[in-house]
């Protein structure tokens, strides 16, 4: 037997959902206050807590913090004011399955029930530390651990995502991820990018037009936002809309209708917003060129998917994944990266994110003749301030008195400019050219060193 607690000061409430809920074959208990529920989660077989969030002494959101800690794997659902997205934006950070929206629509509050309770079967991935792929997602890492995880704790609401973080760090994929878990595969899913073109033209590849609206609207067309009904609308760099739009898109939200550009009836949607940027919305928000309203509108649950250079555990299985995939593409058989490689991989800070590196192995399989990628096959671009800091590093391990007292002055010198120059060499590939210039020595000067110091590049070690 389920059995869902009802935690609500106003008594009216706690009856209403009560009845509500045995009628759907639950059963139910209730607390008037936070304390309470506490104290039934501990000692009572609790599968669902339903929550109010305005309550005296404790309120909901605590309550949650505290739910949570005893069980964390416990769902629960938070009812907030229509009028508060604020609460829920916190609701969901706190770990909230879901918010219900006041005053209450029987048949939503049943499916949100119905989902987090079918949520709780499925096991959170972050128990597995061997899951590699998540809805086409590649990952191990904690950071993208913790993503699948939220991802599959909001996929299965109705509540809107803003995801955020740099270029390239697969926000769309993301954002199809929490599309394909929302149920029904049939659902639409429609991407917007919504700096793509001219407002007017923007509004009605949006909201769609009648024939004869403006001139060349030969015929009627069915907008974005129709065709996403009972779907997702992916608004993909949504930091880029008009003044105009977002007005109009926020009303789409409040009133869940529009009209079509010059037309006069309204049309009903029910639409998922899910949008995506790279920019801080919070502090366009605070320059005024993102509305604040519409901001809580969308960024319900904000996502932010970290930069790949904060989660570098991912490079070897993307590495893997992007050769697997390329190898097959052009026909080729190359298999791994070699050591090196990959070490240099590995300190690389990936400037354009998982894009870049999957751009980098493209071009490796492409341009490599053995089976393995060489770091010639490697093109990074050049600003890698993380090796610049580790040279350094090591240069200053070099140079300590132990060395001094030993070896002299000229020969720890020595070792030290041949540390720089190998560095340097390493970090543009082998290219002398450019080794000199990140050096600020002469292309002779280099030549000549490497030369004195006996340096070889991979391909002609041993000769
Ligand atoms: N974790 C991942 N696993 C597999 N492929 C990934 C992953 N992350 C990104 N990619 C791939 O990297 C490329 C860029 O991803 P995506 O388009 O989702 O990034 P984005 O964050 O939307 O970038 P932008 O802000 O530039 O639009 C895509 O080809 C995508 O398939
Ligand atoms: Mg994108």
């Amino acid at each position: 037997m389920t059995t869902i607690l009802v935690v609500d000061d106003e008594l009216s409430m706690r009856e209403f959902l009560t009845i509500l809920l045995e009628k759907e074959g639950f059963s139910t208990c209730s607390a008037a206050d936070a304390k309470t529920a506490v104290k039934l989660v501990q000692d009572e077989k609790i599968d669902l807590v339903i929550s109010d969030i305005r309550m005296p002494d404790m309120n909901g959101l605590e309550l949650l913090e505290r739910v949570k800690e005893i069980n964390s794997a416990l769902p629960f659902l938070m009812i907030t004011a229509y009028a508060s997205p604020e609460d829920a934006v916190t609701a969901m950070k706190g770990g909230a399955y879901d918010y219900i929206t006041k005053p209450f629509k029987v048949e939503e509050i049943k499916s949100v029930i119905h989902s987090a309770l079918s949520a709780r079967t499925d096991s959170p991935p972050s128990v597995s530390g061997e899951l590699k792929t998540f809805c086409g997602i590649i990952g191990n890492s904690p950071e993208m651990l913790k993503i699948f995880d939220l991802i599959k704790r909001v996929g299965k609401t109705q509540a809107n995502v803003l995801i955020y973080g740099e270029s390239g760090t697969g926000k769309e994929l993301v954002a199809k991820a929490l599309h394909s878990l929302s149920g029904d595969e049939e659902r639409p899913f429609i991407p917007i990018t919504c700096s793509a073109l001219p407002e007017t033209l923007f509004e009605s590849e949006l909201f769609g037009h009648v024939k004869g609206a403006f001139t060349g609207a030969l015929a009627a067309k069915t907008g974005l936002f129709e065709l996403a009904n009972n779907g997702t609308a992916f608004l993909d760099e949504i930091g880029d809309l008009t003044p105009l739009i977002q007005t109009k898109l926020l009303r789409v939200i409040q009133e869940r209708e529009f009209k079509q550009v010059g037309g006069t009836e309204t049309v009903k949607v029910n639409v998922r917003i899910i949008s995506a940027t790279n920019k801080d919305l919070e502090k366009e928000v605070m320059n005024n060129t993102f509305r604040e309203d519409l901001f809580y509108r969308v960024a319900v649950v904000p996502l932010r998917v970290p930069p790949l250079r904060e989660r570098k555990g991912d490079v070897p299985l993307l590495v893997d994944h992007f050769l697997k995939m390329y190898s097959k593409k052009f026909n080729k058989t190359v298999q791994a990266l070699s050591s090196y490689s990959m070490e240099v991989l590995m300190d690389y800070d990936f400037p354009g994110n998982v894009r870049e590196l999957e751009n980098i192995i493209e071009r490796g399989v492409a341009i490599e003749g053995s089976n393995i990628i060489l770091p010639e096959s490697l093109t990074l671009s050049i600003h890698r301030k993380k090796q610049k800091k580790r040279s350094t590093a090591e240069a200053q391990q070099l140079f300590n008195e132990e060395h001094l007292s030993k070896d002299g002055l000229e020969d720890v010198m020595a070792r030290i400019e041949k540390k720089f120059i190998e560095d340097a060499l390493r970090k543009t590939n082998y290219s002398k050219m450019r080794a000199a210039e990140l050096l600020k020595i002469s292309f002779r000067s280099l030549r000549y060193k490497v030369q004195k110091y006996n340096i070889t590049s991979p391909d002609q070690s041993g000769g």
